[in-house]
């Protein structure tokens, strides 16, 4: 392998037209922390970048729809974006945004040296123009009727009816979602990056070059690969985003995939302006580009093209992508609102900044989509962090704290057993680092906590709240040992969980937590004074998380709802035919359950005449039977007599069905002689 002096990494710019979910922190963020701080600790220069992506068209229809401007939305979710980052500890070097003047400047010159050499091909072609908005249309702004399905509200780039990706024209009867008219072709011209021309050195470059990539961005770059590139539009016909600085590009602005990556490049050198072509352009410099497996594509084959066509710059030597996270066995979707918030994560569990990233890394979707379900969060929390690593760390500070008044006591002679555990613990930095440095974190994870694990197991089989009786010294060697596994858990756990560590370094009186001592067993020296224990993590209840579950079911029900839209009507019947119903008023006398089945109850009806009349009706699982006597409902008196559990079912009592599936009784909004007719 190639010796790098530095290393830059970067995290996919998220879009700042809403906040950030788990499925961000799990498949992004939370693992590109945890290898620069693992960089960090080992004292090598790493910087790590960021920012906002604030440009593209979504961004604009959001703008549209909440009748504000492109910059207000961005302004907004860019600062709660970037507060929920820092809250949890997601330690970037910079975390700026698409729209500051650094980066109009450095995406600007970037695409202006491509077209003064040529790398772009010109080309027009004719696109959807709204006339009443004067404005050329995206394509997610045009809907028409689906050729393919016929859904009449598919989208000009695809259909969410059958799935069909879709080319604008395609759409029958095509409508502009700005104004309602019907847009029309206009011939526009475009510039293109020639994909085509690169597709030779990408090939050898990945697929012979990089094959110690992950397996799932190996094998999404051959199937592209696999194929012939075709070249890509780099600007688009759009008001939002960076003009196009080329002749005969007035009203266009580079297409937001082409602006985005370049912010990697502009925000170190917002950072760094003195220094930063070193991160970029020095063959020492290993790039890694952290990011979501829907941005594969753009991270290994299209930003890598522009880097290599504009001259200078280096290729990332990893794009180390994760798959997706799925939220309680349902896909996270910010339009369903199915997700969890991290703005929102922080007001209703403060504090468990560490256990979030724990979970999400014990659980990370590193080879495959992965679950994330509250129970599994409550269980990791309370049988890993509070039970063992929590339990270990506070038994052998309460238990110094007692005997020792809370000074480290010095070590005596080792027995057999205290030199197998300090060998076990000594295995456990070469295989961390083995592992993170092969972005394997939630192995890594496991390898930290399984130092806790020897703690546990080694107090438990020592047993110095016995051998104090027989044999105070042994204790004191029992604890020092102890405590140094204590001291090197905060130490080990420093990429993943920064805030527990911390504390845990205060409350052992540790300045800082130096990587090289890892497996070491004179991290606190004899005598020194530890602070008062404090819990390092709290049990979570049932409670708290069906409370969380019940807030996504709410909300699934609330969107069920937003969604639900009334039968289409029947044709039409004569209305003789409607005349020969028989519909009538009766008062509820009894009502029972029918034995031995769940849905019915069987009702006893005055209705108006001598003999009370039977009626089996399906909605017990939708009222108590008393609920609904003495009530006035409305029945059909007229339908042939049927056999249900045995019992004549003598008509139909009329309910209406609301979206959910619940059934309501109809009653009469007055009073009513039993037997009225309705109609
Ligand atoms: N905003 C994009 C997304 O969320 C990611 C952009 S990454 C960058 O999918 F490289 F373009 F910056
Ligand atoms: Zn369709």
């Amino acid at each position: 392998m190639k010796d790098f002096k530095r290393t830059l990494v970067t995290a996919a710019l998220p879009y700042a037209n809403g906040g950030v979910h788990i499925g961000h922190l799990a498949g992004v963020y939370v693992p590109a922390d945890i290898y620069v701080r693992y960089l960090r600790l080992q004292g090598r220069p790493a910087l790590f970048v960021c920012g906002s992506d604030e440009h593209g068209v979504p961004i604009t229809i959001r703008a549209r729809k909440e009748g504000i401007t492109p910059q207000q939305v961005v302004d907004r979710y860019h600062r709660i974006i970037k507060d929920s980052f820092a809250e949890f500890g997601i330690s970037f070097d910079i975390y700026s945004r698409t729209t500051s003047e650094t980066h109009h400047r450095t995406a600007s010159e970037f695409f202006r040296t491509l077209y003064d050499k040529g790398e772009f091909v010109e080309q027009e072609s004719e696109q959807y123009y709204d006339e009443e908005a004067k404005t050329f249309l995206a394509d997610r702004y045009i809907t028409g009727e689906c050729p393919h399905c016929h859904n009449p509200k598919a989208y000009g780039d695809q259909c969410e009816k059958c799935g069909r990706d879709l080319s604008p024209t395609e759409l029958i009867n095509p409508e502009s979602a700005i104004s309602g008219s019907r847009p029309v072709l206009k011939k526009t011209k475009h510039w293109f990056l020639p994909l085509d021309k690169h597709q030779e050195w990408l090939s050898k470059w990945i697929l012979e070059d990089h094959k110690e990539w992950r397996s799932n961005v190996y094998g999404q770059c051959k199937s592209w690969l696999d194929m012939e590139l075709r070249p890509r539009a780099v600007t688009r016909d759009l008001d939002w985003g960076i003009p196009v600085p080329a002749p005969g590009a007035e009203g266009k602005v580079l297409y937001v995939w082409f602006d985005a990556p370049i912010g990697y490049i502009s925000n170190t050198r917002e950072l760094l302006p003195d220094t930063w072509e070193t991160w970029w352009k020095s063959d020492d410099t290993r790039l890694v580009h952290f990011i979501g497996k829907d941005n594969i594509v753009f991270h290994c084959i299209v930003f890598p093209a522009m880097l290599k066509a504009e001259g200078s710059y280096i290729l990332p030597d990893n794009v180390p992508s994760n798959e997706f996270l799925n939220l309680e066995d349902d896909k996270i979707s910010t339009s369903r609102g199915w997700a969890v918030w991290l703005d929102e994560y922080l007001k209703e569990l403060p504090g468990k900044q560490d256990v979030l990233r724990y979970v999400l890394t014990a659980n990370a979707p590193e080879t495959k989509d992965n679950n994330f379900t509250w129970r599994d969060f409550q269980a990791r929390n309370n049988n890993e962090l509070v039970a063992v690593y929590g339990n270990f760390v506070n038994r052998a500070l309460v238990l110094t704290h007692k005997y020792y008044d809370g000074r480290v006591p010095a070590l005596g002679e080792l027995t057999e057993a205290d030199k197998q555990v300090i060998s076990e613990f000594q295995g456990v930095k070469a295989e961390v680092e083995r592992l993170i440095e092969g972005f394997r974190f939630r192995d890594a994870l496991k390898e930290a906590m399984n130092l806790a694990r020897i703690g546990n197991k080694y107090l438990a089989d020592s047993e110095p709240w016995k051998v104090v009786k027989t044999d105070p010294e042994r204790v004191k060697t029992i604890l020092n040992l102890s405590l140094q596994l204590v001291a090197n858990l905060s130490i080990a756990f420093e990429p993943f969980l920064p805030f527990s560590s911390k504390k845990l370094r205060d409350m052992l009186g540790m300045e800082k937590a130096e990587w090289h001592r890892l497996g070491t067993t004179d991290l606190l020296a004899a005598g020194t004074q530890l602070g008062t224990p404090e819990l390092l993590f709290e049990k979570i209840e049932d409670c708290v998380v069906e409370a969380q579950v019940q807030k996504l079911l709410d909300m699934k029900a609330k969107n069920e709802a937003a969604a639900w839209k009334p039968d289409p009507v029947k044709p039409d019947i004569a209305f003789e035919d409607f005349e020969k119903l028989d519909i009538r008023t009766a008062v509820v006398t009894a009502c029972e359950k029918v034995k031995k089945a769940d849905k019915l109850l069987c009702f006893t009806l005055d209705d108006g005449s001598d003999t009370p009349r039977t009626i089996v009706s399906g909605i017990a699982q939708h009222y108590q039977p008393e609920e609904l006597v003495g009530k006035t409902v409305c029945f059909i008196a007229n339908l042939p007599p049927r056999k249900l559990r045995g019992i004549e079912s003598q008509g139909m009592i009329l309910s209406a069905q609301a979206h959910d599936g619940a059934l309501s009784v109809i009653t009469t909004e007055r009073e009513t002689h039993p037997g009225s007719t309705v109609g």
